[in-house]
């Protein structure tokens, strides 16, 4: 196959960073960019050493940009039109996380993909980042043998979304933000999908709670808790806050155990219980494999192989933890989770 033509739609700091990472690939044509505001359009082409044609609408960029991959990084209850409009114009289609932020959106966005043959990837960027691989590696390969309790948090400084700046005319004056992100489908669907991952499961029932204490310019509550029954057996919990006082630490909460091994503060711990063996694990990576992730994805179109994380994956990521902001905007009633099957 000849160089994948791509188009970017939503040009905020996220579909901006994308830009970049398909300007600079050698495995594609960054051909159009798209935003409903052009000020973002210029100031996207404005980083880059490309001419990508600029668009502000998005079906005229699908039917005159003659594009083999729409990548979509719009606001994340935006992602559903642009996403089924990019697979019903025979793009395959990368759409930024969480997949939608309703049940409603994933069942039509996973219709559009059963409808099409084109590959689709949802931008769970963690399941790029060596510091992850390396825990979802041990897993497969047995060495924490069955894993029976996972947990993980999203706990982040996120106040400055606030800004009056985030309103936006061109989405009907609002900041999508507040009005719509929910904490544990935003951010912590980041941290599910890992476990998810690691657990090589499922959520089939989720419990959650929450407040609204320390972030209440937030519609939904700020800070959510949610336990979740996957149907390994296995349980999982994950926090997610956007109000955190301080700065990020190098290793966020991730801990997952197993009948052989734990992984627990950056540590993998097997062995004797008296006498373990420890190995430290890499802490770090400096900002986001965004180039990883596009390359892996024009590879799969290139090279006709499977994505990582595919319109079914990233449902079922997306899924358990839009059911898990259900249940704590109802007070902590367990709901039960769908499961989206290819
Ligand atoms: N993977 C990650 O680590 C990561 C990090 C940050 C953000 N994100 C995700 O990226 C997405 C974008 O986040 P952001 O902070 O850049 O948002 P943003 O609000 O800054 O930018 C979104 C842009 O989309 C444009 N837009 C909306 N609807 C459009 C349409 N129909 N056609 C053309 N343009 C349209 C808006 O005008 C806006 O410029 C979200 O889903 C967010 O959750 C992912």
């Amino acid at each position: 196959m000849t160089k994948p033509r791509v188009g970017v739609v939503g040009l905020g700091g996220n579909g901006r960073a994308f830009v970049r990472g398909y300007a600079e690939s050698d495995l594609c044509e960054l051909a159009a960019v798209c935003d409903l505001n052009p000020d973002r359009t210029s100031a996207a082409v404005a980083e880059i050493d490309a001419a990508p044609i600029e668009f502000q609408d998005l079906d005229t960029m699908l039917s005159s940009a003659d594009l083999d991959l729409l990548s979509v990084h719009t606001p994340d209850h935006l992602h559903a039109e642009p996403f089924i409009a990019g697979l019903q114009a025979g793009c395959h289609v990368l759409v930024e996380k969480p997949m939608g932020n309703t049940l409603e959106d994933l069942e039509r966005m996973i219709a559009a993909a059963r409808a099409s043959d084109r590959k689709t990837l949802v931008g769970h960027i963690l399941r790029f980042n060596p510091v992850y691989e390396q825990v979802h590696r041990l897993c497969a390969e047995g060495r924490l043998g069955q894993v029976f309790y996972l947990e993980a948090d999203y706990f982040h400084g996120l106040k400055r979304q606030a800004a009056p700046e985030r309103i936006n005319p061109h989405i009907g004056g609002i900041n999508w933000w507040l009005e719509h992100e929910k904490v544990i489908v935003g951010g912590g669907a980041h941290q599910f999908d890992l476990l998810r991952w690691y657990a090589d499961s499922h959520a089939v029932e989720v419990t959650g709670y929450g407040n609204s204490i320390v972030f209440p310019e937030m519609k939904h509550p700020d800070c959510m808790c949610a336990i979740f029954k996957l149907a390994s057996g296995a349980v999982a919990k994950v926090g997610a806050a956007y109000g955190v006082v301080g700065p990020r630490p190098e290793w966020l909460n991730l801990e997952v155990y197993g009948t052989e091994g734990t992984i627990r503060g950056g540590q993998f711990i097997s062995g004797d219980h008296d006498n373990p063996t420890v190995q430290d694990l890499r802490v770090t990576y400096e900002g986001h494999p965004f180039a990883p992730e596009i390359e892996h994805f024009l590879r799969c179109i290139i090279e006709d192989t499977e994505p990582l994380v595919d319109a079914f994956e990233g449902a079922n990521s997306a899924a358990a933890t839009i059911v898990a902001a259900e249940s704590v905007e109802a007070g902590g009633v367990p709901m039960e989770v769908p499961h989206f099957q290819r």
